[in-house]
């Protein structure tokens, strides 16, 4: 087992230099850790205090927002990097390697939506039975007659 050595302070960076270096409010530096996507150490005063490796976490979340990548993968991906030290050539890898995946599908899912435009006119009928992006596959038409989103709802917040 290797000894990590405790970085001095003067290591350690600020909310206010993390903030500067990524461009990221501050606010959205408190939301990420609540989320536990980046940590800090308190000093005495109980001011955060940030190793310089979380500059790349945070690095990585602006990459994901990018991309559009949910917070809830963003958060998958670093729960598998460690906190403690800075993040390897293959972590970085590795999780590029999971939004890649999620970018082929959610373009595959785009590609099927265009192809379901194709099959609305756009003409505003919003028919059940003649628009394909309102009821794709006719999957509504599956579940028997009548209107079946107002019969099978039973949320009374929809
Ligand atoms: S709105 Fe009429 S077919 Fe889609």
């Amino acid at each position: 087992m290797t000894q990590t050595t405790r970085p001095s302070p003067e290591q350690l960076l600020s909310i206010g230099e993390v903030s500067e270096r990524t461009g990221v409010a501050k606010s959205a530096l408190h939301y990420y850790e609540q989320l536990g996507l980046i940590s800090a150490e308190r000093t005495t005063g109980n001011q955060r205090r940030y190793h310089r490796h979380m500059v790349r976490r945070v690095s990585l979340i602006v990459v994901a927002k990018r991309l559009g990548i949910p917070l809830t993968d963003v958060a998958q991906a670093l729960a598998e990097l460690p906190h403690d030290t800075k993040p390897t050539t293959g972590d970085w890898r590795r999780v590029s390697k999971v939004w890649r995946t999620t970018l082929v599908e959610r373009r595959r899912e785009l590609e099927r939506l265009e192809h379901e435009l194709t099959g609305c006119i756009g003409c505003g009928c919003l028919s059940m039975t003649a628009c394909k992006l309102l009821n794709p596959d006719d999957e509504l038409g599956a579940e028997g007659p009548g209107a079946r989103r107002l019969l099978g709802s039973t949320d009374a917040s929809e």
